[in-house]
This record gives structure tokens, C-alpha cells and sequence, in this order.
């Protein structure tokens, strides 16, 4: 058995006196795809952020590569190999595409920015159309490939992901969740949040369920998808 790339041992995160994690413990290994579920407030994205130390965990232990990293900095986490596209796809407004994705290398330096950024054109043959447009000016999914794509030009060797599909179409939902299962075949290792279940399942190796900071729940995410608990609070009951 593979190693994990990340693992979270017992975590508890605490905002003032509220305890946003309580003892979460997860694993997500080389080449998986995984995803975290649950509703508004459970705590997803403060698990993700923890990743990078803020806000920073009061108990427990996050491992990268075998390296504990509970307390790095969130550049030292973002220089060794993990990137994240954070909730509400925050780009740079002002900034042009091309701009965007430059600002992505900082963590790593510009050495290989012009080879990845035509890669990264080629999984998002939209963002090539767009290169010199202003970020601002994009569509909400435009927008959202830009921030994975920013991320991606980080070279990561995890890629976090906080709902790409918030607030979304549907039909922009699809091509988003096709782009991260194209990722996904190039061996990239991707822990994504998501509220929308059916989705983030389908796409996953493996999910966690999250309600109020506990994990409740953990399988394939195709026993997720037929688990009646995650149905009936997740996918409509259907
Ligand atoms: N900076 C903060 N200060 C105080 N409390 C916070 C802070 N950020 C989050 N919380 C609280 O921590 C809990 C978990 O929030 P979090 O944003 O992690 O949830 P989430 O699962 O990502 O929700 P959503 O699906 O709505 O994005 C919530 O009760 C929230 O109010
Ligand atoms: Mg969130």
C-alpha cells in the first residue's frame, strides 16, 4: 500500500471558543481522488484551510508526505507541493488571464511558467480564448477554471479544491467536473469540497461526510452514493 500523500490525525480547530473540528481523521493517498461532503457550516472549508495552517489546528496532527506540518507556515505548505483554489473562485480582478496564472508560479518561480501555462490552455481551451481578457470580466465558470488553473501552475502535488461548483449552471458544472476527471487521469492527487454530492461521488475514489466538524462517514464514493443517510440529506432523498 501506497503511503498517504496527506493525513489528518485527530484534528481540532477551534475559532475563539467554538470548536469548528473535532478529532477528524483522514487520509488521502497518491492518485486518489477524494471528496469532503456536507452541508452549510460543517466545517469543509476550515478543514481545508487548516491544511496550510490557518486557522491553525489546537489539537491533532496534519502529515504531508510523512512531514508534519501542523505547524508550517502557509508558505512553506504551498512551496512543498500543495495548491488550493479556495471557495467564491478568487482571482485577481484586475489581472488578465495570463496574469492570473503568473501569479500562480510564485510558490515555485517562473522557470517553467510558459510550458505550463499551454498546458494549462490545453485543459481549458476557454482560458486560451480569454488569455488577455481581465479576470473581472468573466463568466462565474470561467472564472472557476482560472482559479484551478492558477493552482495548478504551482506544479502541486495535491490539488484542494472548495466548491468549484457553487453557484454554477449546471452545464458548467459538467465540463468543470470533466475537466477535474481528465486531471485525474494524469495521476493528479485532488481532495475536493463539495456541496453537490451526486458529483463530487461520481468523480471520487473515496469521500468523508462531514456534519457539524465530526466525519460521520467514510467509503468508496460509490457506497456513498448508495448510502440512504447520504441520500436522504445529500442527494434529495432520490
Ligand atoms: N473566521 C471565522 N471565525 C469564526 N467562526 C468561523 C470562522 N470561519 C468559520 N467559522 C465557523 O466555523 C464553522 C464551519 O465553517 P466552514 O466555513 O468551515 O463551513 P463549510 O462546511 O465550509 O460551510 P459552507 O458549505 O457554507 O462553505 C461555522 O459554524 C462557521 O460559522
Ligand atoms: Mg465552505
Amino acid at each position: 500500500m501506497s503511503e498517504p500523500i496527506l493525513e489528518l490525525k485527530e484534528v481540532d480547530v477551534h475559532y475563539g471558543v467554538i470548536q469548528a473540528l473535532k478529532k477528524v481523521s483522514l487520509h488521502i493517498d497518491e492518485g486518489e481522488t477524494v471528496s469532503l461532503i456536507g452541508s452549510n457550516g460543517a466545517g469543509k472549508s476550515t478543514l481545508l484551510m487548516s491544511i496550510f495552517g490557518q486557522p491553525r489546528a489546537s489539537a491533532g496532527q496534519i502529515l504531508f508526505r510523512g512531514t508534519d506540518i501542523t505547524h508550517k507556515s502557509s508558505h512553506y505548505v504551498a512551496s512543498n507541493g500543495v495548491a488550493q483554489a479556495p471557495e467564491g473562485r478568487r482571482v485577481f480582478p484586475d489581472m488578465s488571464v495570463e496574469e492570473n496564472l503568473l501569479m500562480g508560479t510564485i510558490p515555485i518561480g517562473t522557470a517553467h511558467a510558459d510550458e505550463d501555462m499551454q498546458r494549462m490552455f490545453e485543459l481549458f481551451p476557454r482560458l486560451k480564448e480569454r488569455r488577455n481578457q481581465r479576470a473581472m470580466t468573466m463568466s462565474g465558470g470561467e472564472q472557476q477554471m482560472l482559479a484551478i488553473a492558477r493552482a495548478l501552475m504551482s506544479r502541486p502535488k495535491l490539488l484542494l479544491l472548495d466548491e468549484p461548483s457553487l453557484g454554477l449552471a449546471p452545464i458548467v458544472v459538467k465540463q468543470i467536473f470533466q475537466t477535474l476527471r481528465e486531471l485525474a487521469t494524469t495521476g493528479m492527487t485532488i481532495f475536493l469540497v463539495e456541496q453537490n454530492a451526486n458529483h463530487a461521488l461520481r468523480l471520487s475514489d473515496r469521500a468523508y461526510v462531514m456534519v457539524t466538524g465530526e466525519i460521520r462517514l467514510s467509503g468508496s464514493g460509490e457506497e456513498l452514493l448508495g448510502n440512504q443517510e447520504v441520500r436522504n440529506a445529500y442527494l434529495g432523498g432520490h
